[in-house]
């Protein structure tokens, strides 16, 4: 099979420690150039790994026509320039979390991309969530096994991004600079940060939102931005569902619970994967596999290329977590429900 020949834009912690490692294992993909506005990170990226070629200005490096796909992995108020110049240049992107900063951004991805429906626009992080675990739920949902699902919890927190942007800073040599916690720089907090992973699930598992309520604030960090939320929500189904996400957490959480009329499912929740309540057999603890195949992320998005279909995190699905993660911060600022 031809590769498929990958430019990396942003060569910092998670292209560093996520993308360009998964993409080396991987034989049909080659990591041709990387990117950064910071040129000793290119350089040292690019030495790191072997890449052959590496660039200060992104946009040089969609010139080549040695690249397929790139990956957006800069700063998130950064994506949707990138992407939109990405598309323009004819190449495949996948683009990290959280897509954009607002839906303004994310309706011109959703826009670009669909004027060019040849190529594959693959938003982070629903792949993450194409598991063997999440396809037993969503079979156990579609077979109405708990009943009707009224009420659904999703959150995701940690200690804050500090510790991990020490350890990226030591690794190039550098002082820290946790631009997560600038309102400029980030344009948004953990809701942004985190707080799309737990809309993801609950949006990958329920369907889309219909209204959007928030409490959002700042309680612990020195941040310009926010390291607690809670987004409550009202799904298009009826269901009552809740998001919180959080910067100031210890140890982090990662857990989604489903609550229907005959049995509840808790996923990632006190050491087990999957924990399902169904009558009137009781709680189950399933063993699966935690992933569908190594390097999944990446293996998903070269065979949507090679085979031409629809990559799992459409533009069309990020716009809209993003419609809600926008709603929320609206919301919490205005307090008011805010229909989506
Ligand atoms: N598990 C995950 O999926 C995960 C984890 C961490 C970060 N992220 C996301 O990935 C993105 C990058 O985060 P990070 O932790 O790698 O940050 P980082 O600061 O370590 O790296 C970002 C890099 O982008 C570079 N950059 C900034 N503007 C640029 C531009 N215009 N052109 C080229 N390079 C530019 C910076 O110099 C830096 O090296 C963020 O949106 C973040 O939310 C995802």
């Amino acid at each position: 099979m031809k590769k498929v020949r990958f430019g990396i834009i942003g060569a910092g912690g998670i292209s560093n420690h996520f993308h360009i490692p998964e993409l080396t294992k991987i034989e049909e993909a080659e990591v041709v150039a990387v990117a950064d506005i910071n040129r000793e990170r290119a350089r040292m990226t690019s030495e790191r790994f072997s890449i052959r070629h590496c660039y200060t200005d992104y946009r040089e490096m969609l010139m080549r026509e040695d690249i397929d796909a790139v990956i957006v992995a800069t700063p998130h108020p950064t994506h949707a320039q990138i992407t939109v110049e990405a598309i323009k240049n004819h190449k495949h992107v996948m683009i990290q979390k959280p897509m954009t900063t607002n839906s303004r951004d994310s309706a011109w991805i959703v826009e670009e991309a669909r004027k060019n429906p040849d190529l594959k626009v693959m938003v982070l992080p629903f792949v993450y969530y194409d598991t063997p675990i999440y396809d037993h739920v969503k079979s156990v949902l579609r077979n109405g096994e708990i009943g009707k699902v009224c009420m659904a919890e999703a959150r995701t927190s940690h200690g804050g991004p500090e510790k991990y942007m020490q350890e990226v800073a030591q690794m190039f040599g550098e002082e820290v600079n946790v631009w997560f916690f600038s309102a400029e720089k980030a344009q948004g907090g953990v809701l942004l940060d985190l707080g799309v992973y737990s809309l993801t699930r609950l949006v990958y598992l329920l369907g889309r939102a219909k209204k959007v309520s928030a409490l959002v604030a700042t309680l612990d960090k020195s941040s310009e931005v926010d390291d607690n939320n809670a987004v409550l929500i009202e799904m298009e189904s009826g269901v009552i569902a809740v998001a919180e996400s959080s910067w100031t957490q210890t140890p982090g959480q990662n857990t989604t619970s489903l609550y229907g009329t005959k049995g509840t499912i808790h996923l990632n929740y006190l050491g087990y994967d999957i924990a399902i309540f169904k009558e009137p057999s009781g709680w189950a603890y399933p063993n699966m596999p935690k992933e569908k195949e190594p390097q999944h992320t990446h293996r998903h998005f070269i065979n949507c290329i090679v085979n031409d279909t629809t990559p799992i995190g459409t533009p069309e699905e990020g716009h809209h977590v993003m419609r809600i993660i926008e709603a929320a911060y609206e919301s919490a600022k205005y307090g008011r429900i805010i229909t989506i």
